[in-house]
């Protein structure tokens, strides 16, 4: 079932698209927000409230890969590797990362606090090599940096 304030941030968003089921993508992301990951149940509960079904919403779900439908860590550790990141240092970042966290691209840390993922663009190409944790995005990032910027999440 939704909570009330889900159902409140998902009726701001109903009240400026066009219809109901416009509003798919935020309120997955509103549901997420909340909860860390879309399960089967909620995501049924949102289809029913948008006047969706189950399978329209999962498509949406599908599609847009910032929806998580499986359980994630804490703080979900995005590494762009898409071509300008590749070319200026993508395999150092990724393997720093895997290599402190202990995970390949895919995985949770046993302590549910990372999960790392591959991801493509994240529209900051000029400051390559870039990665996103949670709703952060840290530029020019070197492995020098990742330490730093693993820290600031605890
Ligand atoms: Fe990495 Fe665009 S290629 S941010």
């Amino acid at each position: 079932m939704l909570s009330p304030e889900e159902t409140r941030e998902i009726d701001r968003e109903i009240a400026i698209v066009p219809n109901r089921s416009s509003a798919s993508i935020e309120a997955l992301k509103t549901v997420q927000r909340h909860r860390g990951w879309v399960t089967d149940e909620a995501l049924a509960d949102v289809a029913e409230y948008l006047g969706m079904s189950r399978e329209e919403l999962d498509g949406v779900a599908t599609f847009y890969n910032l929806i998580y439908r499986r359980p994630v860590g804490r703080h979900v550790v995005l590494v762009c590797d898409s071509v300008s990141c590749w070319i200026l240092g993508y395999d150092r970042i990724r393997a720093g990362l895997e290599r402190r966290l202990g995970i390949e691209l895919g995985g949770t840390t046993r302590d549910g606090r990372f999960t790392l993922l591959p991801m493509c663009c994240l529209g900051a190409c000029d400051h390559a090599p870039v990665l996103m944790v949670d709703e952060d995005t840290h530029r020019d990032v070197d492995d020098a940096a990742l330490d730093r910027i693993l820290e600031s999440y605890p």
